[in-house]
């Protein structure tokens, strides 16, 4: 089967970097087919040019997030209050608009696809994959779920597994949501989005419960199938690009060179 890897992706200093780490990463990967989505109203040079050289099967959207248009004011303190709190941003879900857009497109190609055999991964622009995360997803029939390093305040959040089913799951951020899983701890057979096309991700739900929402679609906790040695070895990390602090050329005594022409 084909691996669809869903990204979104948003303009930010550190952006070419983790798209040159990831896509680098996804040339190991064979019958890959990358949807990377800008959240941006027009589609970025940078993005273009580094999909063209990447030599990979892929496709490029672009969607704007409209905060303002689909949270409410209580949404946005909310989410205002809690990431100076803790000091994170995981609390304004991102990519919403971005994952429905990629879905959208899916749901077209596969249609006109003579092979539909296919598994969808929603991939975060900055997370750490091992290839073998990769291996595993192609075992997929329904729903495949694995563990994820370094997540939710956690080392590793993870299914529990017992007789090769899905008995609970370990995680200590939000356990009360009905699919406590990453992004990244799952993969969904593409077929599955043309059976259910109703199904998509919500700017209506409280933050955390993005996986929940698609993965209600798909499947209850029974159905989920346990992979990567019942879900005992860890081959993707939730890791994040520290935002960088780049100095104010302005402000500087001796003025450095301009470099405004060099893309980073
Ligand atoms: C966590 C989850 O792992 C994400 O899958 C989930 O989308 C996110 O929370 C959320 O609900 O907000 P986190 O590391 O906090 O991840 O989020 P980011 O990596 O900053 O964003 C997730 C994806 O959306 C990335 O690929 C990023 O490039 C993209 N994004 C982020 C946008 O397209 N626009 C933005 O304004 C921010
Ligand atoms: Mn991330």
């Amino acid at each position: 089967p084909t691996i669809y890897g869903i990204t979104p992706t948003y303009s930010r200093l550190a952006q070419k970097a983790d798209l040159t780490r990831l896509s680098q990463t996804l040339m190991h990967v064979k019958n890959f087919h990358w949807v990377v989505i800008e959240d941006s109203t027009e589609k970025t040079k940078l993005v273009a040019n580094l999909l063209k050289e990447s030599n990979l099967k892929y496709t490029h959207l672009n969607i704007k997030t409209h905060r303002t248009k689909h949270s409410t004011v209580m949404d946005i303190n909310i989410c205002l209050f809690k990431t100076s709190l803790y000091n994170t941003s995981w609390y304004c879900a991102s990519g919403v608009e971005q994952r429905n857009l990629a879905l959208d497109w899916l749901k077209g190609y596969l249609q006109k696809a003579e092979d539909t055999r296919g598994v969808v991964y929603f991939m975060d622009d900055d997370n750490t994959y091992s290839l073998k995360v990769f291996d595993e997803m192609r075992k997929v029939k329904n729903v495949g779920v694995w563990p994820v390093g370094i997540v939710g305040g956690m080392r590793v959040e993870m299914p529990l597994v017992t007789d090769g089913k899905v008995s609970g799951y370990n995680a200590w951020w939000k356990p009360f949501r009905p699919f406590p899983i990453d992004m990244a701890g799952f993969a969904i057979n593409a077929t599955l989005f043309l059976e259910h096309p109703e199904a998509k991700f919500s700017r209506k739900v409280q933050s955390g419960f993005q996986e929940s929402e698609i993965l209600k679609y798909f499947a209850t906790k029974d159905d989920l199938e346990p992979l990567a040695d019942n879900c005992t070895k860890v081959y993707v990390w939730h890791t994040r690009t520290q935002k960088p602090s780049i100095l104010n050329p302005k402000k500087l005594k001796r003025p450095p060179v301009p470099d405004d022409h060099i893309e980073v």
